[in-house]
């Protein structure tokens, strides 16, 4: 069916692998679905004074968010943990107290890092939030990638046919994760 998918990058880096992963997967997609990046760079860094009068950056993403039948995270690690700037975006959208944008999305996860635990200790770190913020979150299977030279095709697509068959294997459960979960 019809479902509107929004994307947050765990980097602002302007060749970000997790980027790049992120639209190799809208290519992976069910039938019915369309995306859209929730950008996160623009937002300033978090201050709870300002609850009262959000800035339109941030109120414009708490909408998108609102707009998004679920939300596919994808994120670097940073010093093995997510980076700054994504908890940043996670506590914007979560205020003010009772308004959170967050609760009750849907929500996968997955993550490329140069590291050969390929952002594990990122995801779980991620995770624990998510489950705070009540985001039913995909658990199964696990997407820890790490980013070689010629990983992405000319096109941007994943190169290795065996792990662009695995992606593809979670795009599939995270499509049945979401009938399940998002609002009808
Ligand atoms: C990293 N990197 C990294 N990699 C990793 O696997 N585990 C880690 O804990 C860290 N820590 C870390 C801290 C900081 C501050 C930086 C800048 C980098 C390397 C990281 O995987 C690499 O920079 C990726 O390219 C980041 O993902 P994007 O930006 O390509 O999506």
């Amino acid at each position: 069916s019809q479902r509107h998918i929004g994307i947050v990058v765990g980097s602002l880096r302007r060749e970000s692998f997790n980027r790049r992963l992120a639209q190799a997967i809208t290519g992976l997609a069910p039938e019915g679905w369309s995306f859209e990046f929730l950008e996160i760079g623009a937002l300033p860094p978090y201050n709870q004074d300002d609850d009262a009068a959000p800035a339109e950056t941030v109120r414009h993403f708490k909408e998108r968010i609102a707009a998004s039948s679920a939300i596919l995270f994808v994120t670097a690690e940073y010093n093995r943990s997510m980076p700054g700037v994504l908890k940043n975006a996670i506590d914007h959208a979560s205020r003010p107290y009772g308004k959170s944008a967050w609760a009750g999305k849907p929500a996968g996860v997955v993550g490329i890092s140069i590291g050969a635990i390929g952002t594990a200790l990122a995801q779980q770190h991620l995770r624990t939030v998510l489950a705070y913020l009540d985001m039913p979150t995909l658990g199964q299977p696990e997407v820890y990638l790490q980013a070689r030279d010629g990983f992405f095709d000319a096109s941007g697509a994943i190169a290795d046919a065996g792990t662009q068959r695995f992606v593809q294997s979670w795009v599939d459960a995270f499509a049945a994760w979401v009938e399940r979960h998002a609002a009808r």
